[in-house]
This record gives structure tokens, C-alpha cells and sequence, in this order.
């Protein structure tokens, strides 16, 4: 949808500063895609025929790839925890840091904290996750150069996240899963302790890489279990879950 000035419209309100940058960072991202995605098929194909060592390729190819989640998912996600007003967010895969920045943007809009004379637990707060070191220090920087409306609101937990989120989770608004695969359904479980009535997942590519979350799909499409699943139709598909227990 185009605004009558002729511009996409888009949620988002930022210094213009964060908006150059996020620009850049999805153009770098989207300029990866064709040839990752090329190399991926061809890794799937050998982790069939021998899983241990096209695990370790697919490890290898990704650690270095943005795989940064999609503008107009970054923009619903940022705008769903607007309208939820959500306070403490879980991102499962930080990567560069792209769609961290929206979700701290998102979060320091609800609750800027420190700036009412509040303090730390008065603020919104995004949970970061990443294992690779390389990425770990570029999503700082880029943080470092959105500045304060962004790093005053992250919180990056480095290493496996099935160890970094066993301890320390407040009661949990949002969890984003943008993810691979294998890690959806664990880390869900692993953050479903801490959530409330209404907690929103949102999972990525669950239409394009299906048949990799078929467990994680049964599981929050349970007519028995504690969430209400629906899929988006963005690219790839985005699954929206609401933990209704
Ligand atoms: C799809 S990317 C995340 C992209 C990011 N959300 C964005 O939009 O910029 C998934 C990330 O999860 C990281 N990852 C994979 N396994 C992990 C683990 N066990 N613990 C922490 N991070 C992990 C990968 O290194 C990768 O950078």
C-alpha cells in the first residue's frame, strides 16, 4: 500500500539515521538471499544423505549470512507489539541485529522507562539470542550506530539459546522465532514457562520450510494445546500463535 505522497506506508517512527541504516542493512541482507539460498538446497540435499556432515556445511554457510527477516515482517512484528502494548520480547536469532532494532524501537515506544525518572525494570526490553561470534559483534555495532533508542532496550544473550534462556526470563510478551528449524519447537517450550495469557509467537518461513517445522506445527495447532495458530500469508509464510492456555 503506497501513501498519497507516493511512499510504501509503513508503521515505523524513527530518527532518520535508523531508517538509512535499516535500509542498508535489508539491501545487504536481500543481496545475499539468491546465492545462499542456492548453496542451501544443495546442503539439504547432502544432510539427507549424510546428517552429520551437512549439518556442519549448512553451519558453515550460515555463519556469516545475515538471513536478516524480511522488511514488511519486521514492520507487522514491530507494529504487533505496538498494538499489544508488549514490554519483554524474546528473539530467538539476532544475527546482524536487524530485526532487533525494530523490536527495541517497538518496546521503547511502549515503555521508554529511565526518561519518567523510571528505571531498568521500568523499561521495555528485548532478549537477543546469537551463538556466532562474528555476528555478535556486528549487531553490536550496528546497535552502536542506531544509538540509545535502540541499545538502551537490548539485551544480547550470547551463546546456544537453549542454555542462555534456561535462567533470568521475565513474563514474556512476544516471542519471535526466527530461528532454524530444529531449534522452534525447543526454544518455544523452553519460553513457554514464562508466558502469560495472550503471549504472541511469531515463526518464520512455516509455508516455504514446512516439512522442517512439522513438529513445531503440530504442536501449536493442537486443537488440545495451549495455542491458537494462524498462518500469514507473507512470503514464506509467518506463523502468528497466541498462547491461550
Ligand atoms: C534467521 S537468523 C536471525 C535473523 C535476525 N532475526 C534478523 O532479522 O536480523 C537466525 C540466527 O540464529 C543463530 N543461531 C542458530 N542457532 C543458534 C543457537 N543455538 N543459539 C543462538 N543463536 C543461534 C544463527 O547464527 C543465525 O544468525
Amino acid at each position: 500500500m503506497t501513501t498519497p505522497n507516493g511512499k510504501p506506508s509503513s508503521p515505523l517512527r524513527a530518527p532518520p539515521h535508523i531508517l538509512a541504516l535499516l535500509e542498508r542493512l535489508h539491501t545487504l541482507s536481500l543481496a545475499q538471499e539468491p546465492e545462499t539460498n542456492q548453496a542451501i538446497s544443495g546442503l539439504l540435499e547432502l544432510r539427507k544423505r549424510d546428517p552429520a556432515e551437512g549439518t556442519r556445511a549448512l553451519n558453515k554457510l550460515m555463519s556469516d549470512k545475515f538471513v536478516a527477516l524480511d522488511k514488511e515482517k519486521c514492520e507487522f512484528v514491530y507494529q504487533l507489539i505496538l498494538s499489544t502494548g508488549a514490554k519483554n520480547v524474546v528473539e530467538a536469532g539476532t544475527s546482524y541485529g536487524v530485526s532487533t532494532i525494530y523490536l527495541a524501537l517497538a518496546v521503547g515506544q511502549n515503555f521508554p522507562g529511565g526518561e519518567g525518572g523510571g528505571g531498568e525494570e521500568d523499561q521495555g526490553k528485548v532478549i537477543a539470542t546469537e551463538n556466532e561470534p562474528e555476528k555478535i559483534s556486528r549487531a553490536k555495532g550496528y546497535w552502536q550506530e542506531a544509538g540509545e533508542a535502540v541499545t538502551r532496550h537490548v539485551e544480547l544473550r550470547e551463546g546456544d539459546l537453549l542454555t542462555t534462556l534456561q535462567k533470568d526470563l521475565p513474563e514474556i510478551d512476544l516471542l519471535l522465532l526466527d530461528i532454524w528449524t530444529p531449534l522452534a519447537l525447543p526454544t518455544l517450550k523452553l519460553v513457554q514457562p514464562h508466558m502469560r495469557r495472550g503471549t504472541v509467537v511469531v515463526t518464520d518461513n512455516t509455508v516455504s520450510a514446512g516439512p522442517l517445522y512439522e513438529d513445531f506445527l503440530q504442536y501449536v495447532n493442537d486443537p488440545d494445546g495451549p495455542f491458537r495458530s494462524l498462518t500469514l500469508p507473507y512470503s514464506g509464510g509467518l506463523e502468528l500463535s497466541v498462547f491461550m492456555p
